[in-house]
């Protein structure tokens, strides 16, 4: 089967197509390394010792993705490309419209002109705005505090009239939850441009001696230490699911939750990436951040239930994995 992953050069993406070619499907990338490198495509390769179709394109722009699909037989899609950074999002509320919204609709169009019945879309935990935990599929979006949130409900919203519309045509919406790690090769991870916005990528630049020490925002939660929570995936986990959700994926609009349904709070990953890796991470706390929760994790059993998904490695594994990424991308950077 030809999958179709839009953004399979980026974070998620590359973890994703090397679960996709091990679980023996052929993967179609699509990527305008807006947010990452051309080389990354050469990791996944050599992870998983086969071969996949690149085109550098913008999935903003129709004619370039109708040749994809006029090129290939496409089975599924996976919508991958995106703007995520929040912050930027209000900033440039345009961009990450026209770039979030316009791609999720030049995709399904293409998807019903080529009679592709099967789409996977990247959605974010940031739809249930300030829910009560644990967040589940079922409840009542709450609006969120940015852009970059919006366009994820709206395509969501998109994709659901879509399907009512659309006989046979099938949609997975996954909202992930806070997606850290990096492949246990070291060769793929995240790599972010400039000062990171989130957490575990800021950690191991500290830790790196890259940045001096972590600003905690804020410890007058009401959480079990004050600072905030969130539920932390490692992304192969992430990967895995994907796959089990591309597998499983029948006709209508499916939603499931991809976390671990456990909460762990700042200072507690702070903890347990000292622990994993013996380096001390340097904090102060500071100000809270406008727009954070206090709690925001899942209840991932639908995913359980109905793809037989659960995420299996644990906090530890996951900052030993982006710990090491970042020491191997070091090395990688000054060798080129
Ligand atoms: P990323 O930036 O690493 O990857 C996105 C990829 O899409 C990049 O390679 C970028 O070059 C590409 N891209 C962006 N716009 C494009 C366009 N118009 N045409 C072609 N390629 C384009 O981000 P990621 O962390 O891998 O996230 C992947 C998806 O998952 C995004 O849609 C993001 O919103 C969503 N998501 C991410 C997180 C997270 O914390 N990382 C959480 C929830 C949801
Ligand atoms: C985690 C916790 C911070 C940085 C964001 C997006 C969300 C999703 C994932 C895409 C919070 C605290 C952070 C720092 C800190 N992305 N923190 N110091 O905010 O849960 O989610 O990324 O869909 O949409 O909003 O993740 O990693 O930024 O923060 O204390 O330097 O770490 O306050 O409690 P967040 P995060």
């Amino acid at each position: 089967m030809n999958i179709l992953v839009t953004g399979g050069a980026g974070y998620i993406g590359t973890h994703t197509c090397v679960a996709l070619l091990e679980a023996g499907y052929s993967v179609i990338v699509a990527d305008n390394l807006s947010n990452s490198n051309i080389q990354a495509l050469d990791k996944i390769k050599e992870i998983a010792q086969k071969e996949l179709i690149f085109y550098q394109v913008d999935v903003t722009d129709e004619k370039s993705v109708d040749k994809i699909f006029t090129n290939h037989e496409i089975d599924g899609v996976i919508h991958f490309a995106g703007l995520k950074a929040v912050g930027e999002s209000v900033e440039k509320p345009l961009a990450y419209y026209h770039n979030n919204i316009v791609s999720t609709m030049i995709l399904v169009r293409a998807c019903q002109n080529y009679k592709v019945k099967r789409f996977v879309f990247s959605s974010s935990a940031t739809v249930y705005g300030d829910n009560n935990v644990p967040f589940k599929e079922n409840m009542s979006l709450l609006p969120t505090t940015n852009p970059y949130g919006e366009t994820k409900a709206m395509s969501e919203r998109i994709l659901t009239d879509t399907v009512k519309a659309t006989p046979g045509f099938s949609v997975a919406l996954l909202r992930y939850f806070n997606p850290v790690g990096a492949h246990e090769s070291g060769l793929i991870g995240e790599a972010p441009n400039g000062i990171p916005n989130n957490l575990m990528p800021y950690v191991t630049q500290v830790a790196k001696g890259k940045l001096e020490k972590l600003k905690v925002f804020g410890n007058d939660y009401r959480t079990i230490d004050g600072t905030g929570v969130r539920d932390y995936i490692h992304v192969l986990d992430l990967a895995e699911g994907h796959v089990a959700a591309l597998n499983n994926l029948i006709e209508g609009t499916h939603i499931y939750n991809l976390g671990t349904g456990r909460g762990t709070s700042v200072l507690e990953l702070v903890k347990a990436f000292e622990e994993a890796n013996g380096i001390e991470v340097p904090y102060e706390i500071v100000e809270r951040r406008t727009g954070d929760i206090a709690s925001c994790y899942a209840d991932a059993s639908k995913a359980k239930r109905e793809l037989g998904w659960t995420a299996k490695r644990d906090i530890i594994a996951m900052c030993r994995d982006a710990w090491r990424f970042e020491k191997n991308y070091k090395e990688f950077v000054e060798t080129v």
